[in-house]
C-alpha cells in the first residue's frame, strides 16, 4: 500500500554570488533569481551582513577580531536561514557568503586564513553548491562605486580591494563549485556569463 503523507520536496540549491566591492554582485543577484523564477524555479535572494543587530556592532567595532567574528555570528543565523528555505525547495541566490570573510578578513585584513576558516567553520557547515566570483579590474569597481555614491573609506580603498580580489582568486584555484565570471562589461553582459554558468552546470536550457 501506498504511504500516505507530504511528499518531500526536493532540496533547492545554493549559489553565492562573491566579489570586490563594485563588481556588481547585488544587482547580478537580483537578475539571477528573476532569470530562475522565469524559467520555473522558485528562486530567492538573501545577502550578508543582513542583520542590523550586527550591521550596528560592526559600525562601532575597532578589533579585526571582534569584526571577523561579528561577520560570522551573522553568516550563522543566515545559514540557518538558508537551509530552511533550500529544505523547502527554493534556490538561494546570495550576495556574499564565507569566501567573504576569506577574502576580506584574510586577503584584505591579512588576518591568518587558517583561523579565519576555523571560525566561519564553527559559524555553519553549509557549503554554495556554486560560487560565481565576479571579477574586474579594481580601477574599474571603484569607478563604479563612486559612480554609484558609495565612496566609504572602506569600500574605495584600493590597496585593499586588490588583496581582496587576489585572494578570491586564489580560492578559485581550489575549486569547490567556485568559478570567476568576467564582470567587466554592461550589466547585461555580466547576467548573460552568469546565466551561462548556472545553465551549465543545472543544464536549465529551455
Ligand atoms: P556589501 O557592500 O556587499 O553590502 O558588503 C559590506 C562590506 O562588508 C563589504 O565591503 C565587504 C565586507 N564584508 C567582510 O569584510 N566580510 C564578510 O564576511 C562580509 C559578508 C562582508
Amino acid at each position: 500500500m501506498r504511504k500516505r503523507g507530504r511528499a518531500r520536496k526536493t532540496r533547492g540549491r545554493f549559489i553565492a554570488l562573491e566579489g570586490a566591492d563594485g563588481t556588481g554582485k547585488s544587482t547580478q543577484a537580483k537578475l539571477l533569481a528573476s532569470f530562475l523564477a522565469k524559467r520555473g524555479v522558485p528562486a530567492r535572494t538573501t545577502r550578508e551582513p543582513d542583520s542590523p543587530l550586527i550591521l550596528n556592532a560592526l559600525s562601532g567595532c575597532e578589533s579585526k577580531k571582534g569584526a571577523c567574528l561579528l561577520f560570522a555570528a551573522d553568516r550563522a543565523s543566515h545559514a540557518e536561514k538558508v537551509e530552511r528555505l533550500l529544505e523547502e525547495g527554493a534556490w538561494v541566490v546570495c550576495d556574499r557568503f564565507t569566501d567573504s570573510s576569506l577574502a576580506y578578513q584574510a586577503g584584505g585584513w591579512g588576518m591568518d586564513l587558517g583561523q579565519v576558516e576555523e571560525v566561519n567553520a564553527f559559524a555553519t557547515r553549509l557549503r554554495p553548491d556554486a560560487t560565481l566570483i565576479l571579477s574586474c579590474p579594481p580601477s574599474l569597481a571603484a569607478k563604479r562605486m563612486r559612480r554609484r555614491g558609495g565612496e566609504s573609506g572602506f569600500d574605495c580603498d584600493l590597496p585593499l580591494q586588490k588583496r581582496v580580489s587576489c585572494l578570491y582568486r586564489f580560492l578559485a584555484l581550489r575549486g569547490a563549485g567556485r568559478r570567476i565570471v568576467d564582470a567587466s562589461g554592461t550589466q547585461r553582459q555580466v547576467g548573460e556569463r552568469i546565466r551561462e554558468e548556472v545553465e551549465k552546470k543545472w543544464n536549465l536550457k529551455s
